[in-house]
């Protein structure tokens, strides 16, 4: 038996020799790897600890694709303008660029994000002033340039120059993820949304950009005060929590532990909206465009109950009380 162990264990040494000899060249690329990811981590800009004058950073963001980011960073934005604050909302999802759709101003896109970072226009020309509220301007997403195009520095520079341009509120829609663009658009966060569907999925992507935003984010590198990250849970349909078919809100809330920053119902009203280019939020009879104003009115420090996270009752219920 110990004369089996120890041939098992010479074997093994022997296996591992032999894969050691044949790695060396992989060693070799591998080092060349990490001097260049060493390089870079010396090349990463050193980030101004000065805060923004007014600027309050906040990001949409998700691990999962899909979940409704861009409608909420549409609809936040908005209504965070509605209420009289200066609002950019930015496009981070170089190469794909939804947000100007949503927001219904695609046809007046002449710049871009990408276009202000390499100093090809500048920011006011870049800016597109919103057609439905006051107080609101989108910065749209290039459609052509690479991913690689969006750094920190340019980042910081885009958000200085909205900070002196007495911007309150910068609401950042960020790429579905983990990549480069995603990080870009957490890490001068001061407050994120965590847009999550009721599904064990997009939980376990959540908790991963929550650790993300924890360890990865200016205010982590800094050692400042954490990032406030509260969630906002879409695509609601309580019938279907009913039947176990969908995680409820408490589910949700037992495993990401952060605030509720609201709930939005499932409805078609969303996608008839993004078909218009008129964020949710302005449809005042739409449940899904209240409970956007909700949250708003929670993100502004405002207490407001929970609503659309009781099944709606049908006519003869309501008549016969059931
Ligand atoms: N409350 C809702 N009810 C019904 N449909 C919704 C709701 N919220 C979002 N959707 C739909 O879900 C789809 C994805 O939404 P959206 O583009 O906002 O997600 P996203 O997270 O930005 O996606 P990506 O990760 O690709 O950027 C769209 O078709 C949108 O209309
Ligand atoms: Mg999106």
């Amino acid at each position: 038996m110990a004369d089996q162990i120890v041939k098992k264990e010479d074997d093994a040494e022997k296996k591992v020799e032999e894969v050691l000899a044949a790695n060396d060249s992989e060693k070799e690329e591998a080092k060349v790897e990490e001097t260049k990811a060493e390089e870079k981590k010396e090349a990463k800009p050193a980030i101004s600890k000065e805060p923004f004058k007014n600027l309050h950073v906040i990001v949409v963001t998700s691990g999962k694709g899909g979940v409704g980011k861009t409608t909420s960073s549409a609809a936040i934005a908005t209504g965070l303008a509605q209420k009289g604050h200066k609002t950019a909302v930015l496009d981070f999802d170089v190469g794909l660029r939804n947000l100007d759709l949503i927001m219904g101003c695609e046809r007046r896109v002449v710049y871009d994000f990408i276009n202000v970072i390499q100093d090809e226009a500048k920011l006011n020309q870049a800016l597109i002033k919103d057609r439905h509220v006051e107080n609101l301007f989108v910065l749209p997403a290039s459609q052509t340039k690479d991913k690689d195009a969006l750094t920190l520095e340019g980042v910081e520079k885009v958000f200085r120059e909205l900070d002196s341009m007495n911007f309150e509120y910068v609401v950042c829609d960020s790429p579905a993820g983990i990549e480069t663009g995603a990080l870009m658009a957490l890490y001068f966060a001061d407050e994120a949304i965590v847009t999550t569907n009721p599904e064990v999925s997009s939980v376990r992507d959540s908790d991963r950009i929550i650790g993300i935003l924890n360890a990865k984010s200016r205010r982590s590198e800094l050692e400042m005060e954490p990032v406030a990250a509260k969630l906002l849970l879409t695509r609601y349909v309580p019938s279907r929590v009913k039947r176990s078919e969908m995680l409820s809100v408490e589910d949700v809330q037992e495993l990401l532990t952060i605030p509720l920053l609201g709930v939005i119902p499932e409805s078609e009203d969303v996608l008839k909206a993004s078909n218009s280019g008129n964020p949710i939020i302005l449809n005042e009879a739409s449940d899904a465009g209240k409970a956007y104003g909700d949250a708003v009115e929670r993100l502004l420090g405002n207490e407001v109950p929970l609503r659309f996270v009781t099944e709606k009752k049908g006519i003869f219920a309501k008549i016969f009380k059931k």
